[in-house]
């Protein structure tokens, strides 16, 4: 039986006959006439050390020849070790080689390899110490978000991936087609969507969001956690095409339970990791930013600092910061801006509120000065905004002026208008970014290591 390197290391099975299986990362030869196997199996970050003694049937014909990358298997007996990075080893009786891997073929050596470089070896990147963590990482906080929200009786809702409205109203779809595009049918100086699949244009879903109030408004708190994309040709470091949103939808809740709902959640996210992925978050902590354990323990033990746009904007102006967009009431605040108030002024992350309604989608709810609406963007520190959020417009009537103010078509959102005719309830949700928010916990610098298979502009090779 299949032993993980985890449960050896963390139960010290002293005196225990065990197997494993794994990855050779490194061999090490002794004079004594031994050898040093360092095993990994994803189980955990540490390595498990192997003694396999001059003794075995095939030192000389096979283990004097693994090299990094070869798959192996071995029974031995747990061992407490002498030597220093572990307190305990696996004494080899039998060491069977699985897999060979050639040394001047493969591109994984023991050197470290640049971010970079690793990108173009996706196949290969999760066999390296960082991306067994924030593969880890990443498993954890999915739990995480489920527990959150099924603790508090959220019902986890399945939105469709192809879509045929547009939630964010900004045009940023990839379209989704069976047409032949070298001879795109034609009516009346259109295409003809009637010959595509679906008899309409369709698209891949920028959010979740509006299905998920079609469930609200019937089974009160639900939330999805799925694929997103957008169109956006964006090259940042925080932009990806694909990217996993997580989107709670509350039926008889305001903007400020909303806020109160996101700050809870990622506080509860934040101590959950904590807790269950400690070796992984003290590698992160030593190698991408000595900061971030801090960090997240600063932020569980404190309330968010909730400001509104009109106070960041004011702030922002008597900056004495050369940005490199100008700030003025009613401009979208830059990635610039939000980590200054973050890093500078509120040192941690902040809750922005009652945002101008032109730079807002559609389905916000208009305040009272008819110039805000109750939208809510959770910003922090390096990352910037990694939540965006509102109380969702219920008048009926105040929606469809909106939709036609932002020059969007009502007939495509007739069902979305029906659910403030018939039982409609102030409902607010949020948006969270999941690559964003495990860039903030492992302190990865690009978005595109915080996911397996990133998808950006010009990239699709995996
Ligand atoms: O602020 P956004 O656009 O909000 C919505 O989509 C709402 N429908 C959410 C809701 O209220 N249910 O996106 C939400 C979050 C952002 O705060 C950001 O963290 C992330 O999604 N995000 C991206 N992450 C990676 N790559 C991109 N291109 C992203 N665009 C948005
Ligand atoms: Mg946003």
């Amino acid at each position: 039986m299949r032993n993980k390197i985890s449960s050896i290391l963390f139960l010290e099975r002293i005196g225990d006959k065990l197997t494993v299986e794994g990855w050779v990362r490194t061999r090490r030869d002794s004079k004594g006439g031994f050898s040093f196997i360092e095993i990994n199996d994803g189980s955990c970050l540490q390595n498990l050390q192997v003694i396999a003694d001059g003794s075995l049937s095939n030192y000389q014909t096979e283990i004097l020849r693994l090299q990094t990358g070869c798959s192996v298997r071995v029974t031995g007996i747990v061992a407490p070790s002498q030597g220093k990075g572990q307190t305990v080893e696996l004494q080899a009786e039998f060491i069977d080689v699985i897999g060979w891997s050639d040394p001047d073929q493969y591109s994984l050596q023991k050197k470290r390899h640049s971010f970079e470089f690793l990108r173009t070896i996706a196949h290969l990147r999760p066999r390296t110490n960082t991306f067994g963590a924030i593969a880890r990482v990443r498993n954890a906080m999915s739990i995480a978000i489920h527990s959150f929200f099924q603790d508090r009786g959220f019902l986890y809702i399945h939105t469709p991936i192809i879509t045929g409205s547009d939630c964010e109203g900004a045009g940023e779809m990839f379209k989704v087609t069976t047409l032949d595009l070298a001879q795109v049918p034609q009516k009346d100086g259109h295409i003809d969507f009637e010959k595509d699949f679906f008899g309409a244009p369709a698209h891949l879903t920028v959010s979740g969001q509006l299905e998920a109030e079609i469930y609200a408004l019937a089974l009160g708190d639900v939330y999805t956690f799925g694929p997103t994309f957008r169109a956006e040709n964006s090259n940042t470091s925080r932009h990806l095409a694909e990217f996993w949103m997580v989107e709670p939808e509350m039926a008889f809740c305001d903007l400020e339970g909303d806020v109160g709902m996101a700050t809870a959640f990622l506080k509860y996210v934040f101590t959950y990791v904590l807790e269950h992925c400690r070796e992984d978050m003290a590698f992160f902590n030593r190698f991408m930013d000595s900061t971030i354990i801090e960090t997240l323990e600063r932020i569980i033990s404190k309330d968010f600092e909730t400001v509104s746009y009109g106070e960041a904007v004011r702030i922002l102006s008597e900056a004495k910061e050369g940005f490199e967009f100008p700030v003025a009431w009613g401009t979208d605040l830059q990635s610039e801006h939000e980590r200054y108030l973050c890093e500078k002024v509120f040192k941690g992350p902040i809750v922005v509120i009652d945002y101008p309604k032109e730079i807002k989608a559609f389905y916000m709810k208009v305040n009272q000065d008819n110039k805000t609406v109750r939208a809510m963007d959770v910003l922090v520190p390096k990352v910037g905004e990694i939540i965006g959020g509102s109380q969702r417009e219920d008048d009926h009537d105040i929606l469809l002026q909106r939709i036609k103010d932002m020059g969007l078509e009502p007939d495509n959102y007739w069902w979305y208008l029906e659910l403030r005719k018939f039982g409609s309830v102030p409902h607010a949700g949020f948006g969270l970014g999941f690559e964003r928010l495990i860039q903030f916990v492992t302190g990865m610098t690009n978005i595109r290591d915080v996911i397996p298979f990133p998808r950006t502009p010009g990239n699709i090779s995996f």
